[in-house]
């Protein structure tokens, strides 16, 4: 979909025409505009309709008289102290669902808002920014033509008193969608073309052209190292298992600090191996990779935007199968920490490959901080449902900094305890630990397994996303996909709020 900046010019030519009203239905100048130029039919519709001018809520006027555009759509403002970055993306998203039903394809924006926190550029780039989202699409699957399914907006033009101030602002976040679509294509993909090898190779292709440095290292090269549960998990499968290490040194020439790291769960198919899973809990488990690929958005986005920050990601990519080497209940591994771990269920394979993966980054990087992303448990999906991702942390700011940007952005994360009294649920007879916990708190007992490999003084948390990576009805706006591409505006917010200097 193309998006451009325009000023306004009289009424736009062709397609719809979109314009504001505030809570209480005062109509906005642009919309007075349309109003007159359509002899009154605007306000005619408003009196026959229930339009109040609530956040979102639409009013549409079809073939208006006198103008040549297809429609005129009114949408509400909502009140104006609670009109923010994230209601504005919400805005535009909402907006592009209703285009989407109508079949438009090209649109005219001119939505002003009464003086508040956002200004004017900042208002017209996240409207834009929410309708790209929405006008998301994974269709290289379908061979038939796609109007058949949704026809889709292929142009808007956003109108705006200053459209430098909303292309420079729109330019950051267009970096930001550029990193979500790349999640939500990795996610969306199906495990028989997105393996290991395969998304490794894509995130070298894609993150090479924006100069962050991408290794990958295969199974030779990690059992030498020692990725005893990483490559354990891998074993059952004929598969490749992999480990992306990515880097962008966006900081200050002259500025060596230590980066932050992004660490993400990448089973391309989580079959649950020899525990395997019942059918219709394993459909679906091509998204058990979505942790990682949010880390390489994430990496897409900072990068295409020239983050001043030193960043890696680093990513453990395994398929979990039942293959005649597969890992049994019973086995025990020696994870690269040293530590020995009794599998007692091969289906809880995610905290095997994030030990590993989390020790690699501490020895190598002695990073500021690390975040992990997993779509680790089921638990987390009963806690906290499709509207939170779990977040456990040992370091209250970085928890709290996580909650701010969740609030910030929509990806919102509620925090859970890490407590050593639930240590016990994971004590091991014969071995260090073992990677279950029993029937209880599972969401709790793999993120105090997984805190046995972070090294004292480490700050870090770990975000259970398995209810936000995907989604089968349409629960988010912003997302019309399956995958969500979750994580990618969080972290990229966290970033840019804390950590460019
Ligand atoms: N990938 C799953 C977790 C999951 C479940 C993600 C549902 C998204 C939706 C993970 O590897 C898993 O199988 N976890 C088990 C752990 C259990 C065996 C301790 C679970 O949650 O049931
Ligand atoms: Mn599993
Ligand atoms: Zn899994």
């Amino acid at each position: 979909m193309q998006i451009s900046f325009a000023p306004p010019r009289g009424a736009p030519n062709g397609g719809s025409w979109v314009v504001a009203a505030a809570e209480g239905g005062a109509l906005s100048p642009a919309a007075v505009r349309a109003d007159k130029a359509s002899g009154g039919a605007l306000s005619r519709a408003l009196k026959f309709s229930r339009f109040t001018g609530k956040s979102g809520q639409m009013l549409e006027v079809a073939a208006p008289a006198g103008l040549a555009v297809s429609h005129i759509v009114l949408v509400g403002l909502g009140k104006a102290e609670a009109l923010d970055e994230k209601s504005l993306e919400v805005i535009g998203a909402e907006i592009t669902a209703k285009l989407h039903a109508f079949g438009e394809s090209a649109a005219t924006f001119e939505i002003e808002a009464p003086k508040g926190k956002v200004k004017s550029g900042e208002i017209a780039a996240h409207v834009a920014f929410g309708a790209r989202l929405r006008a998301y699409r994974f269709e290289k699957y379908r061979t038939k033509n796609l109007d058949e399914y949704e026809k889709r907006l292929a142009s808007i033009s956003v109108w705006v008193k200053d459209p430098a101030a909303a292309r420079k602002a729109y330019a950051g976040l267009d970096a930001v969608a550029d990193g979500i679509f790349l999640a939500r294509d990795l996610v969306n993909e199906p495990p028989n073309i997105l393996y290991p090898a395969e998304f490794a190779r894509r995130a070298k292709a894609v993150l090479a052209k924006r100069a962050v440095k991408v290794e990958v290292l295969g199974e030779a090269q990690m059992k030498k190292l020692g990725f005893g549960a990483l490559l354990g998990v891998g074993q059952g499968s004929g598969r490749e298992s992999q480990l992306v290490v990515m880097q962008w040194n966006g900081a200050r020439k002259g500025k060596k600090s230590a980066p932050i790291a992004f660490v993400g769960k990448g089973v391309c198919f989580d079959s649950g191996g020899l525990s395997l899973k019942p059918g219709n809990a394993m459909a679906g488990m091509k998204g058990d990779m979505a942790g990682a690929a949010a880390v390489t958005g994430t990496m897409l986005a900072l990068a295409s935007r020239k983050a001043r920050v030193n960043a890696v990601g680093i990513i453990g990519l395994v398929e979990n199968m039942p293959g005649p080497d597969a890992i049994r209940p019973d086995d025990v591994l020696t994870s690269l920490s040293g530590q020995t771990i009794e599998v007692l269920n091969t289906d809880a394979e995610g905290r095997l490959v994030l030990a590993d993966a989390l020790t690699y980054t501490q020895r190598r990087f002695k990073p500021k901080f690390i975040v992990d992303l997993a779509t680790l448990t089921g638990a987390i999906v009963a806690a906290l449902g499709f509207e939170h991702a779990g977040v456990f942390s040992n370091d209250d700011r970085l928890a709290e900094r996580l909650a701010d940007a969740g609030r910030y952005t929509g990806e919102r994360v509620w925090r859970l305890p890490l407590d050593s009294a639930y240590d016990k649920m994971i004590r091991s007879k014969i071995a260090d630990v073992k990677n279950i916990g029993g029937a209880n708190s599972g969401s709790i007992t793999a993120a105090q397994f997984l805190k046995r490999f972070i090294e004292d003084g480490m700050a870090w948390a770990h975000l259970d996303i398995a209810g936000v990576a995907w989604q089968d009805g349409e629960q988010k706006v912003w997302a019309p996909s399956w995958a969500t591409g979750w994580g990618v505006r969080l972290l990229n917010r966290l970033v840019k709020e804390h950590y460019e200097a």
